[in-house]
């Protein structure tokens, strides 16, 4: 994955900085609690998927970091939302913006950072821009409140998993795909291929996360592990599990589930039963059938060093181990 890493390694100081500088427009508190979560590192798969996408498209002429750190922040605004959705006290090997700086703060900062992103699209005066950068925070807030539903009436149910997977997570990396390709070329074909490849990805790295929830430690991860089952999360492993097990006892579990009354020791009991079934390892199988449909679009792409790292991006997502 040289190729990748080589990229990643050019583009990022672009990134961070316009991050950085972004956060410092904003005054008081608002600044402190975007520093702490923009500045404290993430991936940043999102916009550089964007950048790549831009390029890909014949856009090389165009200026994509705007819009790719506009994607980086939608999505920081949702891991803002989000911890204090799930209660989550460490983020990216920090603590939760939500402890450091208080609930009401980090909701409102949340919300700023989704303003922002709104204007930095709205700036090129390309107004499917803006249409995508809409429909991708739509999806995320959905997909969130779907995954919620869920939590408080659990079942033992895939395709409402993939539902929840699709809003939350992949929704979004379909959006900066998009936004890529829709700052190259106004040609809605070549948009298309980006959001099939975004949305496939997406769908591929959320499961693998969900896998690496029942088998990586917190400090491997820089956020709680086996958060998932102490959250009552219907992800895929957990979904198996419950399939392998005899009608009364997935119902008992369920039950448990929904009533918050699993003992840390019954979880421990059940993180143990999914990583002795292999049931992560299955989710990883699952999620390589949708990275196998991203590298799929990627064929009809004429060959260029983006391609290869659209490539490379799919296999990464597919063989992270935290
Ligand atoms: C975290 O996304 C939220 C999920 C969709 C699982 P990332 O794993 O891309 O988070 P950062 O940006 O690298 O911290
Ligand atoms: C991921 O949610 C998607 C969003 C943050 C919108 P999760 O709750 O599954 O992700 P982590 O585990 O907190 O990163
Ligand atoms: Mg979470
Ligand atoms: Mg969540």
């Amino acid at each position: 994955m040289n190729e990748l890493l080589a990229y990643f390694a050019g583009e990022m100081p672009g990134i961070n900085a316009f991050l950085a500088a972004e956060a410092d427009t904003f005054d008081g508190l608002v600044r402190e609690v975007a520093r702490h979560v923009l500045l404290s590192g993430g991936k940043r798969i999102r916009p550089m998927l964007t950048i790549l996408f831009a390029r890909v498209m014949g856009g090389q002429d165009k200026n994509a970091l705007p819009i790719a750190c506009a994607i980086e922040m939608l999505h920081t605004a949702t891991l803002l939302h989000d911890d204090v959705l799930d209660q989550a006290e460490t983020r990216r090997g920090k603590t939760s913006a939500h402890v450091a700086f208080g609930v009401t703060q980090t909701i409102l900062a949340g919300d700023v950072l989704l303003a922002l992103a709104t204007k930095l699209g709205a700036d090129y005066d390309t107004p499917r821009l803006n249409s995508l950068l809409a429909a991708g925070t739509m999806a995320t807030a959905q997909g969130e409140i779907l995954e919620l539903a869920h939590t408080a009436s659990p079942t033992v149910d895939r395709a409402a998993y993939l539902d929840i997977v699709i809003g939350k997570t992949a929704r979004l990396i379909e959006t900066a795909c998009r936004c890529g390709a829709a700052l190259a070329t106004p040609d809605r074909a070549a948009e298309d291929l980006a959001g099939a490849y975004g949305l496939n990805l997406g769908i591929a790295f959320q499961l693998v996360d969900d896998a690496l929830d029942y088998t990586v430690s917190a400090s491997e991860m820089g956020k709680p592990a086996g958060g998932d089952l102490r959250e009552g999360k219907m992800t895929l492993p957990l979904i198996l599990l419950l399939e392998s097990l005899p009608k009364d006892e997935a119902a008992a579990l369920l039950a448990k589930l929904r009533d918050q009354l699993l003992t840390e020791e019954e979880a421990g009991r059940i993180v143990a039963s999914i990583r002795q079934k292999g049931l992560a390892e299955k989710t990883r199988e699952a999620a390589q059938a949708y990275g196998d449909l991203a590298l799929r679009e990627l064929e009809a792409l004429p060959l260029s060093p983006e391609r290869v790292v659209l490539t490379q991006a799919a296999e990464y997502v597919l063989t992270r181990r935290k």
